[in-house]
This record gives C-alpha cells, structure tokens and sequence, in this order.
C-alpha cells in the first residue's frame, strides 16, 4: 500500500493496494463502466486505461505515448549506471528498432527449442527434490526456479548465481514501491556482475548471448558496451519475473479448478491452449508509458511528461473482447490476449516464455497429476509491475 486505504479507485487507485493485488478484476470492472481511464496522483501520478479498445491503442502509438520510462514506481537513477537504459523496452524508434532487431534472432522459435531439453531436465530435477514430501510451495521451489535459470544459461552465466538474480529481480520490480534503496542496490549490483561479465566476455567469447550481442555490428561499429549492459539487464528482469509468475497462476488455478487440472491431465494436448488462457486471465505485466504531447484519451486529458500504466491485465478481461471475460476456458478458441503486449513492443521473449510455461505444466502434470492448495489463505501474491503468485503452498498424495 502506498498511502491512505483508497475510498475512490477512479481519482486515487493504488495498484499496491493489498486487496487490488489478491483480486484486482473487480475494480477493473467497476472502473471500464463507471470511468475507464482512472487516475491517481500516488507514486507521483499516473493514469489507468482499463479496456482492451485503449490499451492497444495506447501500446499501438509510440509516437504520442513514449517508453522513455516503463516502470510503474518512478525510477530513481542518481548511480553510476543512470546512463544504462533497458533497450529495447525503454527506448523509442530509432533506437528501438535496432536494439529489438539485434535480439529478435536469439528469441526466434527455432533458437528456443534449444533449451528444451535442458528445460525439462531442470523441471524434473526440481520435482524430484519435493516430491517425496507430499506438500511443497509451487511458488518458491518450482515456479521461481525454472525461468532465471533457463535466462542465466543463455547469457552463459553459473547457474549458482541463480538465487542472487532472484533477489536483484524481485529487489528491481517487487518491492521498489516500497523499499527503494534496496531498489536501487539491487540494480546497481544487478548491473555491476553484468558488466564484468561482458568483460570477461570481451575477452573470452563463448557461445552464448552476452558474446552474442557484443560481436553484433549497428551502422558497421559494434554495439556499445552500455548498451549491452542495459539490454542483459532487461533480459534478466524481463526474462525471470514474468514467466516465474505466470507459471505460478497457472499452477494456482489448476491446484483450485479440479475440473481443468484433471481434463489436462487426461488431454495433454490441450496444454499450449489452456497457457495462451492462463496468460489472458492472469496477465502479469502492466508497463508504463510516458505521454509525448497533450492528448486525450475518452474522456481522460492527459498532459506531456504524464505517466500511464499500461494495463495489459485489465484489457485481458474486457468483456468487449472476450466473450465470458471472467471465466477461465482452458480450450478457449478466439484469444487475442495482449498479456504480451502489442505494437512495436511486443515481448520479444513470448516464443521462450511459452516454451518454458508448457514444460513446467506439462511435466508438474505429468509427475504430480492430483495436488490442491493447502490453504488458500496461505497463497501470497505479489503486483505492481509484475503479478503473480510469491507463496504457493501445495499437497499431493
Ligand atoms: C509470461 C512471460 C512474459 C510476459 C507476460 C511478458 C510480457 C511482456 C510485455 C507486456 C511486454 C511489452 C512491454 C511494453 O509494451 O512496454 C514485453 C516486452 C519484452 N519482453 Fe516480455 N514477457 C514475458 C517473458 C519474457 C521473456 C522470457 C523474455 C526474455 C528473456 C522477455 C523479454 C522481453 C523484451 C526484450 C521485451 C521488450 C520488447 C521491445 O521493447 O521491443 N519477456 N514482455
């Protein structure tokens, strides 16, 4: 929570308001029909489009609304590495469209398939670490695991610097509202290993992304150091956060839906369908979004330097766009869901991030197929920029 408890979410809305984080789909309903772009002055001030209709068009025009800054707590860069940026996600074009080219080859469907094998390996060791037990947080020793590991082995970094780039990550994202030394501690030391590792790399290329990305040429000159930093550092943010949380809701659904857990453990194949469903209805990622000149949204006028959170979440269960918003329909057939973005941004790591999401519930499923939450009241969720489950403490037989 940021302040006062809020009495009025369209002119106050506070998005680390505890009771929004456990269950934010009633005020997203409330406000797309009573004030569908709300507005706060919290955390310095930012606007909330809530349908599906504004968000895209809001994602779709990088012109007006610029990603010069995306994070929901306003950064606070007064550190060494003020001058790193995270391209491509906090640059517009021109510098955009280069950074997010240099990237898109390493992120492509075929580049990905090859940390399946070793995706499924790790899924499987960390089962069998729990599954003697009974009971386990799905959270913690299963969902938070997998995806740094899979970002630390294609950067070519020790998988023991896992747990630390945990830490940095939820340090960045999670508790930057409230706590932004550690924020900042977090990103400075986050950026600090990332750097000497593009030094060792400098000098001993591998075959991984950091070498990857140092030996790409813009306009003939290698790309900048710095820039490489910032790109590591959002691949390693972007990279772990997300997937872990989305891979924790859908676990969190299928340990409360017994009906869905035991229809996928009867048709596996419905796996990829039932994600593109999770990843709608339990949208992690909201971004920001910095308005370039005057301009109205509805009924909303928003003023240059203004910030705006881009609710992907929200516009995923705008009932003007899907039919049954509300329901979760594992074979759901028309899904165009923006849980990873639209427009010029769009996530680069979406081919990665669904790989990973299918092997965790595909093997959880295959090795666990009855589990149910041990008590609800126990789940703890984290939001902001990010939401998804943080404890997730689960039984089987
Ligand atoms: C379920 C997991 C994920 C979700 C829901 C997600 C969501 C998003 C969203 C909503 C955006 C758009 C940001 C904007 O409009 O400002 C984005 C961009 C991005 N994502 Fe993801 N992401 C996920 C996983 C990943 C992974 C695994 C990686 C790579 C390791 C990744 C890398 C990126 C990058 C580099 C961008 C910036 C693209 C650009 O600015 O052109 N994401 N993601």
């Amino acid at each position: 929570m940021t302040g006062n408890p809020v009495v009025d979410w369209a002119s106050d809305y506070d998005v680390f308001d505890p009771g929004y984080i456990t269950n934010p789909f009633p005020v997203w309903d409330e406000l797309r029909s009573s004030c569908p772009v709300a507005h706060t002055e919290r955390l310095g001030g930012s606007w909330l489009p809530t349908t599906y209709e504004d968000v895209c068009a809001i994602a779709r025009d990088p012109r007006r609304f610029s990603s010069i800054e995306i994070t929901v707590v306003p950064p606070d860069l007064d550190d060494e590495f003020a001058n790193v940026k995270a391209a491509p996600i906090q640059s517009d074009p021109p510098e955009h469209t280069w950074s997010r080219r240099l990237l898109l080859p390493a992120f492509a469907p075929r580049a990905v398939t090859r940390y399946e094998q070793s995706t499924q390996e790790l899924c499987n060791s960390l089962i069998d670490g729990f599954i003697d037990r009974s009971s386990v947080d799905a959270a913690v020793e299963y969902a938070q695991q997998i995806p740094v590991r899979v970002i630390a082995a294609m950067l070519g970094i020790a998988e023991s610097m896992s747990d630390t780039f945990t830490d940095w990550v939820r340090g960045v994202l999670e508790f930057a509202a409230i706590d932004p030394e550690l924020a900042k501690r977090s990103r400075v030391e986050a950026l600090t290993f990332l750097h000497s590792e593009i030094i060792d790399r400098k000098a001993h290329p591998g075959d991984d992304l950091i070498s990857y990305l140092l030996a790409q040429e813009v306009d003939g000159e290698p790309v900048p150091d710095l820039h490489v930093l910032g790109t590591c550092g959002l691949l390693l943010v972007a990279g772990a956060d997300t997937t872990w949380s989305s891979i924790g809701s859908a676990l969190w659904h299928l340990a409360s839906h017994d009906a869905d857990r035991k229809r996928l453990v009867a048709e596996p194949e419905l796996v990829p369908n039932a994600i593109e469903e999770f990843l709608r209805a339990y949208s992690p990622v909201t971004m920001a979004r910095i308005v370039a000149e005057d301009t109205d949204v509805g009924s909303a006028t928003m003023r240059a330097g203004d910030r705006v959170l881009m609710a992907f979440p929200a516009a995923n269960r705008d009932p003007n766009a899907f039919e049954d918003a509300d329901q979760v329909i594992i074979d759901r057939e028309r899904n165009r869901h923006v849980a990873f973005g639209a427009g010029i941004h769009r996530c680069v790591g979406s081919n990665l991030a669904r790989m990973e999401m299918r092997i965790a519930i595909e093997t959880w499923l295959a090795r666990i197929p009855e589990f149910h939450l041990e008590d609800p009241s126990a789940v703890t969720w984290a939001g902001g920029q990010v939401r998804g489950p943080r404890h997730l403490p689960v039984t089987f037989p």
